[in-house]
């Protein structure tokens, strides 16, 4: 069987031909980054926009490099929330036509939950019961993945995204859109113990994150308030990459620490991640030393299959389809929410 899958969510044009049961023939992504780059952020008009016209030839390319046309896709799957209204109703349009055209059914998935799909088509050895945590530039969650369709939320961010502070910050310190990367690569020259920030952990074992306090002290160090306060060195334009590395240690340590609480909370033993931030250097680094010294699977797709991507969909869309669970309402809906999902009162 061979499924089309498609995702607009954001501002990612993606495509791609699966095989089943989980062989990536093809997986096609246009990135709009430089289209947005001068805004420093996502246009939603401009992004909705840039999908019509690369819909078209990003299919053709997943097709022509899977070696097949479209008299051989057996099922449609695409992306129907959550995520911005214009960019969704995009790919649910041109899903809805093409699956018409074609005369194939088509199945409408969630994009969170495509997430901690992604993971398993890279490692044969991952196994449910797993957490996921999916860090992203428009979310930060930690789940408890315990099978197809049965999720329950282990914790979520108040404020801002693990992402969406590394963009504000890298903004505020001037290094253009999108900030994960730029930090990512400039903490690779810091030293993280030059500035004292804040460590968001909330309550005493508490899952949930708030990060948004942590880009005001970054933001106050850089305006020259407060390192008297709180001790920190002054900050100094010279001093970026150790600002950088302070940063991105903090929101790794507390990243990383909320995953061990999930784990030892659920009893899992596999932990997965996604999402844009996933693909941080120092997050996987440090995940990968408490894999080895406590002992749990930890399951790190590569960077193409944690950022937004088609395979994950169509990865999602199959299983569904073969289990014989209903897809998504096949409308665009920027605030879809995870069906099955409880969450855990906190301990
Ligand atoms: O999942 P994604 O591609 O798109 C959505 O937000 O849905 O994630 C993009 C986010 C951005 O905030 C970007 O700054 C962040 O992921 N990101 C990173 C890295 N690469 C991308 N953050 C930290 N380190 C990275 N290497
Ligand atoms: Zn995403």
């Amino acid at each position: 069987m061979k499924v089309l899958g498609l995702e607009t969510s954001c501002d990612e044009t993606a495509a791609c031909i699966l095989e089943s049961p989980r062989r990536i023939l093809s997986n096609v992504i246009s990135s709009q980054i430089a289209l947005h780059h001068e805004y420093g952020g996502v246009v939603p008009e401009l992004a909705s926009r840039r999908h019509v016209e690369m819909m078209g030839p990003v299919i053709e390319e997943s097709l022509t490099r899977a070696g097949c046309d479209l008299t051989s896709v057996d099922l449609i799957s695409v992306t129907v929330g959550p995520g911005l209204l214009g960019s969704l109703l995009m790919g649910v349009t041109f899903a809805k036509t093409l699956s018409y055209a074609i005369e194939k059914p088509l199945i409408g998935v969630n994009h969170l939950e495509a997430h901690f799909y992604a993971p398993f088509l890279e490692d044969p050895e991952l196994k449910f019961p797993l957490v996921s945590l999916i860090v992203s530039g428009g979310h930060t969650l930690l789940v408890w993945v315990k099978g197809l369709g049965q999720y329950e939320i282990l914790g979520c961010t108040f404020d801002d995204a693990a992402g969406e502070a590394y963009d504000k910050v890298a903004k505020l310190l001037g290094l253009g859109y999108p900030g994960g990367p730029v930090i990512d690569q400039l903490a690779q020259k810091g030293n993280p113990k030059v500035f004292r920030l804040p460590k968001p952990y909330l309550s005493k074992n508490s899952l949930d994150f708030s990060f948004s306090g942590l880009k005001t002290a970054v933001l106050y160090l850089v305006k020259g308030y407060g390192s008297r306060n709180t001790g920190s060195t002054p900050f100094k334009k010279g001093r970026i990459e150790d600002l950088a590395a302070s940063f991105q240690e903090v929101v790794v340590e507390v990243l990383t620490k909320k995953c061990m609480i999930a784990l030892e909370k659920t009893g899992v033993e596999n932990l997965a991640m996604g999402g844009g931030v996933a693909a941080n250097s120092r997050l996987r680094e440090r995940l990968t030393e408490l894999a080895q010294k406590k002992g749990f699977h930890l399951s790190l797709p590569s960077k193409t299959l944690c950022t937004d991507n088609a395979a994950m969909i169509a990865a999602l869309g199959l299983a569904r389809f073969e289990a014989g669970l209903p897809g998504e309402p096949l409308e665009a809906n920027p605030k879809l929410k995870i069906r099955h999902m409880h969450l855990i009162p906190l301990r």
